[in-house]
């Protein structure tokens, strides 16, 4: 029998009604789709007056994880630092298109040397895989499992925050004009990036589950050990000296746009990391829980190797201002520096400084006149304390 079809009458039912042209399919729903329950639908319920009152909710009853109280309270807070930070992440507001890509087209195709563009592809191909694994940690793995809403708010921000950093890896190779299934395969094809890869996906399948019990402490252990990685390594050491590549150019007056760009991404990440090392920390005090500190150890030291080896193929010819020990130097002294945000011990004794200009590229304190483009206007909140 021939169905009948039912237009849908207002754009704000389909908002992209306009963009994909009113003859698709999607603009029109069949009588079934259109089924909404009835009123009955809802009879098996008690009524309202026999319903009893329930008691108000302590905030101390509230955990980072095995809460046994009502999770749908917003405050009082317990955890009054989560929505601190929920309310920074929103005072950096941007979009990709916001800032201006013309002069990096120019900059790639004619002046980039081979060695630098290599690099620039590179780093980008490894920064727009883990940004969807980020995602996928934070939103899938990480948030079901919080039990106080303040801290699944600020999570629900950083789930949308890594899209629009996949969005702003997106927007620079497609305006540059880089191949597609090249850049987005290359975590794929080249060992040295898949190293990294394939750690940050070790530690999320172990976690991504949730049915993950996490009253067993073993299970519980291993959730804070993949929680800890991604905050202090995945995101606090390989996000935050992973840009600095792109800075080397930028500080020579090249990729000023893809550079700018990351700098809004590293604030966001700046802000994840501290705001994932501060739930851990919390985590093992409410749980009781030490870590094992030679399993710690390995964490640093496969991290460091992977990234060993990642900085050896990214910069296999050193690029005017940096190098694969520089960048390598770098990741082991920003790893004591989250180690000490926890507690824990130095991974890498005796570390030193290689990327003296770097904290200051992180806290967006620029030389003057870099901002040319509106997007400073975005700035609400110039002071971000991270
Ligand atoms: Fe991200
Ligand atoms: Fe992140």
């Amino acid at each position: 029998m021939k169905q009948l079809k039912t237009p849908i009458l207002t754009a704000w039912d389909n908002p992209l009604t306009h963009a994909i042209g009113s003859n698709q399919s999607s603009a029109f729903v069949t009588p079934e789709v259109m089924n909404v329950p009835s009123a009955t639908a809802f009879s098996g319920e008690p009524p309202l007056e026999k319903i009893a009152s329930l008691a108000p909710i302590n905030p101390d009853d509230k955990r980072i994880v095995n809460a046994s109280t009502d999770i749908n309270q917003l405050a009082p807070f317990k955890y009054p630092w989560a929505w601190e930070f929920f309310l920074n992440a929103n005072k950096n507001h941007w979009t990709p298109l916001d800032i201006n890509m013309a002069q990096d087209v120019y900059d790639y195709h004619h002046k980039l040397t081979v060695e630098e563009r290599h690099v620039y592809e590179n780093v980008l191909a490894y920064l727009t895989t883990s940004d969807i694994l980020a995602m996928r940690n934070i939103g899938l793995a990480v948030m079901e499992k919080m039990t106080a809403p303040e801290l699944q708010i600020y999570q629900a921000r950083q789930v949308y925050e890594e899209a629009l950093h996949t969005w702003t890896y997106q927007h620079c190779i497609e305006t540059i004009g880089l191949d597609q299934g090249d850049i987005y395969n290359r975590y794929r094809v080249v060992p040295e990036i898949y190293g990294k890869i394939r750690l940050a996906n070790q530690r999320l399948s172990n976690v991504l589950t949730s049915d993950l019990d996490l009253t067993n402490r073993d299970n519980l252990e291993e959730f804070a050990m993949s929680y800890l990685f991604f905050a202090a390594v995945f995101e606090g050491c390989w996000f935050y000296n992973g840009f600095s590549p792109i800075f080397a150019l930028q500080r020579r007056g090249l990729m000023k746009g893809s550079a700018e760009q990351l700098q809004y991404i590293m604030r966001d990440e700046v802000m994840h990391c501290a705001f994932g090392l501060r739930v851990v920390r919390q985590l093992l005090l409410e749980e009781k829980l030490t870590l094992d500190p030679k399993a710690l150890q390995t964490m640093w030291e496969e991290s460091d190797a992977a990234e060993e080896a990642y900085a050896g193929y990214i910069l296999r010819d050193p690029i005017l201002g940096y190098n694969a020990e520089d960048h390598h130097g770098q990741f082991r002294y920003i790893a004591n520096r989250r180690a000490r945000q926890l507690n824990l011990t130095e991974p890498f004794p005796g570390a030193t400084l290689r990327l003296d200009w770097l904290d200051e590229q992180a806290s967006m304190r620029k030389e003057k006149n870099f901002f040319e483009t509106r997007v400073t206007e975005y700035q609400t909140g110039a002071a971000l304390s991270w």
